[in-house]
């Protein structure tokens, strides 16, 4: 079997390569997936460069990858043989851009059949972060508001329609003025463009000078900055990324400065949020409880992850490449298996 692998950290398209492994077997408790796709996201790019949370940097070598879909082929044996052709997502099995990925049997999740091979690659990383800071943090209900950076990315896109299903309002900032149009048609009430020097004044206005009470913000710098500081009384802001550094290459643009007197005065909170910490606290029968339930909204058709372009392995470079474009249109997804 192959795998894409790198041996050391460095820019992907100079370490990561294509190389002939043993075929794994698996444990008593596990199973082995004949991957199909899997996506390509910014980090899993970070993992390579080695520029990602330290607990989630592997021991090279190791192949990249955070999530996809594939075929059970071979079980272990406390498993049922008959999960073996059962589709499956992996849940938190990293190293996923390979042929055959061994995982726990207990973390490979049935797919309903409705759901495309693409959606399906894609149902974990965001549609699980969009649905667990909204849902599962803030507990967002029918009429709450809630305000959002980066509206146009796929989590801030997967947002919107989780609002559109719950009832909750959005407050959204982009920072291209052609994307006010598009969030506005996909229901974001409030659309603010930050190119634009008064957003914080509407923004001010937007929350009708009373301050943020639910917000998530991933691009930090200024714009974090800026969320926090107009956080209202017992507001929360939850940062799960990073944008206003591409690439990671800059990290004074990390720097989140938070105004103090406004942040003691409101007795706000301004919280970091990661989806593997959120994984672990909650353990493998309540994350897979999570994650079947947005793979039944998947099926039903009111929770679509965004459209993706398939890269055949020999063209990974291109996909690398196109998880990073500015304005992308399309989530790469690596194809280790045509079906
Ligand atoms: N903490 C977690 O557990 C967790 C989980 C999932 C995702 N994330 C993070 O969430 C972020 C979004 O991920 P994604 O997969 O949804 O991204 P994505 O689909 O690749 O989209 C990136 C989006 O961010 C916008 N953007 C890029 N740089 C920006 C900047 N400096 N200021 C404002 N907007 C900027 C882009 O706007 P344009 O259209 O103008 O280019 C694009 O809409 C990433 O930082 C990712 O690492 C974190």
């Amino acid at each position: 079997m192959k795998a894409l692998i790198f041996e050391r950290n460095g820019e992907p398209s100079e370490v990561v390569h294509w190389c002939e492994l043993p075929e794994p077997t698996p444990g008593p408790a596990e199973v082995r997936v004949r991957m199909l796709l899997a996506p390509v996201h910014p980090s899993d790019l970070h993992v390579i460069r080695g520029r990602f949370a330290r607990q989630r940097q592997p021991e090279l070598p190791a192949s990249p990858g955070s999530e996809g879909v594939g075929i059970i082929d071979a079980v272990g044996s406390d498993v049922s043989s008959t999960r073996v052709g059962e589709r499956v997502v992996l849940l938190d099995v990293p190293g996923t851009w390979r042929e055959q990925v061994i995982g726990p049997a207990d973390r490979a999740i049935p797919v309903p059949a409705a759901i495309s091979d693409e959606d399906a690659a894609q149902a974990l990383i965001n549609p699980m972060t969009a649905w667990a800071m909204t849902m599962c943090e803030h507990q967002l209900e029918r009429g709450d508001w809630l305000v959002q950076s980066a509206a146009g990315s796929t989590v801030g896109r997967l947002v919107l329609q989780i609002a559109k299903a719950q009832g909750f309002r959005t407050i959204n900032l982009v920072r291209r003025e052609e994307q006010v149009a598009e969030i506005q048609a996909l229901g974001g009430e409030v659309v603010l463009c930050t190119a634009d020097e008064s957003w914080r004044e509407q923004l001010t206005t937007a929350t009708g000078g009373n301050g943020i009470v639910s917000a998530i913000d991933c691009v930090a710098g200024r714009t974090g900055a800026t969320l926090a500081r107009q956080l209202a009384p017992n507001g929360r802001l939850l940062v799960y990324g990073a944008l206003s550094s591409h690439r990671q290459t800059d990290p004074a643009a990390f720097e989140m400065p938070v105004f103090a007197p406004a942040l003691v005065y409101s007795a706000a909170e301004v919280r970091g949020w990661f989806i593997f910490s959120w994984l672990a606290r909650k353990g493998v029968s309540e994350s897979s409880r999570t994650l079947r339930s947005l793979l039944d909204r998947m099926a039903e058709g009111t929770l679509k992850p965004p459209a993706a372009r398939r890269y055949s392995v020999d063209r990974a470079l291109e996909a690398f490449t196109a998880a990073e474009r500015a304005a992308h249109d399309a989530k790469p997804l690596l194809v280790f298996a045509e079906r």
